[in-house]
C-alpha cells in the first residue's frame, strides 16, 4: 500500500511555544510510527522574537513562500516581555493568517475525562462547544490610525471592517460544521443592538445562509448575554460563530470554563485549501512558566489531533485523543489541571498509552 505523506512546518516561536511544540512532535512521531498508514515529515523554523530583535523581522524574506510548500503549520506562541504585543502578533501570527486567508479560526472546547470545570455542576459531556471565529478582518483588520501623537488632542481610530464576502463564507463554514455534529445547532453571536451597521449585516447574512441548512437549528445572541449563557447554561450550546474580537474573548472564557487554558486548541483554516492551514494551542508564550518544564502539552496534543483530521487522518487523530484523555483520567496532569506532573511526564505517558492502543 502507498503511504500518505504529510509535510508539517513547525514554528514553536516564543516562551513555552517550543516546549509544547516539541512535545506535540514527539507524540505525532510516535503515532505515525505505530500507525504506519501515513508518514509525517517535519521541518522546523526558528522564527521568534529573538529573530526579530536581531534582524528587525519575524519572517525572513521568502519565508511565506517557504511555508507554503508544507501541508500544514504547527505553531506554538509568539510574544516576549521586551517586544510590544502588537508588534509580535502582527509580525508573525497575523503575518501568516492574513496572507494565507486562514479565515476560519476554529476553537473546540470540552471537559476532559478526569478533569474539573470551575462550573460547579458541569461534568464531562456537559460542555462541548466549537467556537468559529472570523479570522481575516473585522475588528482586527488593522484599519485606522493615530494623529497628533502625544498631544492632548491626539486621536486614534480602530475601524472594524465587515465585508459581505468574508461574513458569508464564514457563516456558511459554521453552518457546515454544525451540520456535521450530532446536535446540529448553531448560535450566531453579534452586538447588533448597539453596532447597527456591520453587526446588523451579520444577522441578515446569517438568516440568508440559514435557508440552505434547514437541518441545522440556529439562534442569535448578543455577545454580552452570551457570556451569561455560557456560564449558566453550557448544555444549550454547540457551534458558536462570532466576529474576530467577540470570538477571541468568548474562547478564552470557554477555555477557562472547560478547566484550563492549557488544554484548548485552535485551527486557522483556509477552507479553500489553497494555502496551508495553521494549528496552535490558544494559550500564549506564558513567560511565568517558561523553561520550568511544567507547561501543559495537552492543548498542543489536541491541536495536533485537529491538524491530523484536517489532513484526512481522522482515525489516528481519534486514537490520539483517546490516549490523551486516558492520561488525564489516570491523574497524570500538569499543575494548571490540579496535578503535579511536568510536560515530559505527560508527554511520555501519552506515548506509552499509544503503544498500548496499537
Ligand atoms: P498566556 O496564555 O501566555 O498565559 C496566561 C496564564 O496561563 C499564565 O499564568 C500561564 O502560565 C498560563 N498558561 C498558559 N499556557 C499554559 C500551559 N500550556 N500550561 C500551563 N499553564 C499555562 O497569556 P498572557 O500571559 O496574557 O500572554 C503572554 C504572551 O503570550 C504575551 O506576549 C501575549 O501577547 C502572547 N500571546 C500569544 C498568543 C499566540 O501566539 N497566539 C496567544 C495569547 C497570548
Ligand atoms: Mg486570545
Amino acid at each position: 500500500a502507498t503511504q500518505r505523506v504529510h509535510s508539517i512546518a513547525t514554528l514553536g516561536a516564543d516562551g513555552i511555544g517550543p516546549e509544547v511544540v516539541d512535545a506535540g512532535v514527539q507524540v505525532l512521531r510516535k503515532l505515525a510510527n505505530l500507525d504506519g498508514t501515513f508518514k509525517l515529515e517535519f521541518k522546523d523554523y526558528d522564527w521568534s522574537s529573538e529573530t526579530y530583535k536581531k534582524t528587525g523581522k519575524y519572517i525572513p524574506d521568502g519565508g511565506l513562500e517557504e511555508l507554503k510548500k508544507h501541508d500544514a503549520i504547527l505553531f506554538g506562541a509568539v510574544g516576549a516581555p521586551d517586544v510590544p504585543d502588537h508588534i509580535s502578533l502582527w509580525g508573525l501570527r497575523l503575518a501568516i493568517c492574513q496572507p494565507f486567508q486562514q479565515y476560519a479560526n476554529v476553537r473546540p472546547t470540552k471537559i476532559f475525562r478526569g478533569t474539573e470545570s470551575p462550573l460547579r455542576k458541569a461534568e464531562h459531556g456537559d460542555l462541548d462547544w466549537v467556537i468559529v471565529r472570523e479570522n481575516s478582518e473585522g475588528e482586527y483588520a488593522g484599519q485606522g490610525g493615530r494623529s497628533h501623537r502625544g498631544l492632548p488632542w491626539e486621536v486614534a481610530t480602530e475601524v472594524a471592517i465587515f465585508t459581505r464576502h468574508a461574513v458569508e463564507r464564514l457563516i456558511r463554514f459554521a453552518f457546515e460544521l454544525a451540520q456535521k455534529r450530532e446536535r446540529r445547532s448553531l448560535t450566531v453571536v453579534t452586538k447588533s443592538n448597539a453596532q447597527r451597521n456591520g453587526m446588523v449585516m451579520w444577522d441578515e447574512i446569517a438568516a440568508e445562509v440559514a435557508k440552505d441548512f434547514p437541518d441545522v437549528k440556529w439562534d442569535k445572541m448578543l455577545v454580552d448575554a452570551m457570556t451569561c449563557r455560557m456560564v449558566l447554561d453550557p448544555r444549550s450550546l454547540d457551534v458558536i460563530v462570532a466576529t474576530n474580537l467577540h470570538a477571541d474573548i468568548l474562547s478564552d472564557l470557554a477555555a477557562a470554563l472547560a478547566g484550563s487554558i492549557g488544554i484548548a486548541p485552535t485551527s486557522n483554516l483556509d477552507p479553500t485549501r489553497q494555502n496551508p492551514s495553521m494549528f496552535e494551542p490558544i494559550h500564549g508564550s506564558a513567560f511565568d512558566i517558561t523553561g520550568k518544564g511544567v507547561a501543559n502539552p495537552v492543548a498542543t496534543f489536541w491541536t495536533a489531533a485537529e491538524m491530523l483530521i484536517w489532513l484526512g487522518e481522522e482515525e489516528a487523530a481519534k486514537k490520539m485523543m483517546d490516549c490523551v484523555e486516558a492520561v488525564t483520567e489516570r491523574g497524570i496532569r500538569t499543575r494548571d489541571l490540579g496535578g503535579s506532573a511536568g510536560t515530559k511526564e505527560v508527554t511520555n505517558a501519552v506515548c506509552a498509552e499509544l503503544e498500548k492502543a496499537y
